[in-house]
Formats: structure tokens, C-alpha cells, sequence
């Protein structure tokens, strides 16, 4: 395995596949109290540019349930880039801690950190990508589907961060992938690319439609996240204006051919990108994506930083 998971790309099909059942094995443990002590005696610092409570819970939940510690800084607690550069700051952590675990505004922190680090490092959101969502989104569909291969996954909404990590992730995974979005809010070309190859590799679809609909119509999991990204929000009355009709509700989810799983990587903007009936009704799996984020992410601190 890579020495880093800064991206979905820095995981191999297999190796994704091995993160899933190790994440399971890892809750069913914890489910009969046995405990895996994999990480005792090390130390992991979690570095956050940005707020948290999903990400920051379950890495530090995480750590203590491994037997390790963790210290957790604000970006401005260290003056992230400015009191001293990124490669200092890696330089000096790997010199005391086992692991890094890393939210940033930008992407390139996360890359610069894993550059100089010798200590490996997580990827805990960036603008670019949420590789741990991914992995928590796979693990349950897992758990609920068994197979991931052949699903249809249907992205409404922002081509932002999170889309990117799915997009990387359902080739690798077997899955086919569409993502319906207004123009201009289209994910990055070079992800776009790199999935379309990655499709063309696994022998999975991808596809960009303007319609929700032509998008959920045969889709097995219907995911949407925020119309306004954290950093965004100067942008948020032409966002809300642009997204308007990309609301996941009952019409939209009533239109599919099949029953499908719901899920959105929360916080939700409730009543904008998706409705509480939908959020809270029957098909909705975010509560169990959310819980999964605990045991995947200690799969993926076993694997780099035990
Ligand atoms: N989904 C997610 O990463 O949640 P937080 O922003 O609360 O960590």
C-alpha cells in the first residue's frame, strides 16, 4: 500500500476491497468488545484548517479505540504555511508522531505534508478530494448491497471534493458512476480525465448529464452533498440560484426505476440540496456512512500507521 492515502488514486481496486472487509472486521470486533490494540504507544496529530465534527469524532474515537493518542491542532494553533512552512512543520512532526491526519483548505497542503513527512498521512478533506467519505460510502454499500460491483451510483448536485473521491473510487470499485450537474459546476477536467480511464480500465460508465432525472433513473445509490463548499460561501445566492432543480426529494427519488440507497456525506443543508423527508425516510444510509467513517479510517490507520 501506498506510505499515504492523500488520494483515492493512491489506492489499488484490491487494496480498496481489503480496506472494506478490514473496516468490517474492525466494527464487528468493536460490536463483540474485543479490542485491537494496534496503535498503542503511538501518537497521531490531527491537523484542521477547517471545521469538523464527523471527521475530527472519528479519527480521534478511532485512535483511542486502537490503543493510540491523538493530539489535535488547529491550523492557526501552528500557523500552517506561515509561521513556518509546510515541509518544517512535516519535517519536525515525523521526528515525535506515528501518523498524520490532515483537513486543509488547500489540496496541495495535504500533498506538500505527504512529500516531506517520512510519516505517513491521511487525507481528512481538502478541495480537491474526501477519500475517507469515499472509503465510509463504499464500506456500507457493502454491508448493504454485498457486492459493489454493478451498482449504478448517481451523484446530484456540485462536481466538488466528495464527487471527486466517488468519481476515482467506483471504477476501482466496479461501480458505474454518473453525475448530474448544471453547467459550470462540472468536476475538475483532470479527475474527469483520469476517471474516464479508470472507466475505460475496469470497464465501468461515466458519464456528466445536465438532467437529475436521466441520472437516478436505473441508479442503485443516489448521493448529494452542499451546494456551497466550505470557502464558498461568497458564492452561495448564485450557487442556491444555479442548484435549484437538482433538489434530492421525493420526486426525484419516486422517479427511480429501482429502490434506491440515499446518502450525502453530511453536514446537510436541509430543505436545499435534499429534503428531511428523504434524509430521514427509509432508503437513507447517511447515519450508517456516517457511523462507518469510524471503523474504515481505523482500517486505514492500521494499515499506515501501526
Ligand atoms: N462529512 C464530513 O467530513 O463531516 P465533517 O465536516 O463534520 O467532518
Amino acid at each position: 500500500m501506498h506510505k499515504d492515502l492523500v488520494s483515492i488514486d493512491d489506492l489499488e481496486p484490491e487494496e480498496i476491497f481489503e480496506l472494506l472487509e478490514s473496516g468490517l472486521e474492525l466494527k464487528k470486533k468493536r460490536a463483540l468488545g474485543i479490542v485491537e490494540p494496534v496503535l498503542q504507544g503511538r501518537t497521531v496529530v490531527m491537523i484542521f484548517e477547517k471545521p469538523s465534527l464527523r471527521t475530527r469524532v472519528t479519527f480521534e474515537v478511532g485512535i483511542t479505540q486502537l490503543g493510540g493518542q491523538a493530539i489535535y491542532l488547529q491550523g492557526s494553533d501552528i500557523g500552517l504555511g506561515h509561521r513556518e512552512s509546510i515541509a518544517d512543520i512535516a519535517r519536525n512532526l515525523e521526528r515525535w508522531v506515528d501518523g498524520i491526519v490532515a483537513r486543509a483548505s488547500s489540496h496541495q497542503t495535504v500533498v506538500e505534508l505527504a512529500r516531506w513527512a517520512d510519516t505517513p498521512v491521511i487525507n481528512g478533506l481538502t478541495d480537491r478530494e474526501h477519500p475517507c467519505q469515499a472509503l465510509a460510502l463504499a464500506m456500507t454499500l457493502r454491508e448493504k448491497k454485498c457486492d459493489l460491483r454493478g451498482l449504478k451510483f448517481a451523484f446530484i448536485g456540485d462536481g466538488n471534493n466528495v464527487a471527486h473521491s466517488f468519481m476515482l473510487l467506483s471504477p476501482k470499485a466496479g461501480m458505474d458512476f454518473v453525475i448530474a450537474c448544471p453547467e459550470g459546476y462540472e468536476p475538475d477536467k483532470q479527475i474527469t480525465e483520469q476517471t474516464k480511464d479508470l472507466a475505460a480500465r475496469f470497464g465501468t460508465s461515466f458519464s456528466i448529464v445536465r438532467d437529475p432525472f436521466e441520472a437516478v433513473k436505473d441508479a442503485d445509490v443516489v448521493y448529494t452533498d452542499v451546494w456551497v463548499s466550505m470557502g464558498q460561501e461568497s458564492e452561495a445566492v448564485e450557487r442556491e440560484k444555479a442548484f435549484r432543480s437538482y433538489q434530492v426529494n421525493r420526486e426525484l427519488i419516486d422517479s427511480a426505476e429501482r429502490e434506491v440507497l440515499i446518502s450525502h456525506c453530511l453536514p446537510a443543508h436541509r430543505g436545499q440540496e435534499i429534503t428531511d423527508e428523504v434524509l430521514d425516510g427509509p432508503g437513507s444510509i447517511a447515519l450508517d456512512e456516517a457511523e462507518n467513517r469510524l471503523h474504515i479510517q481505523k482500517a486505514v490507520m492500521a494499515r499506515l500507521f501501526a
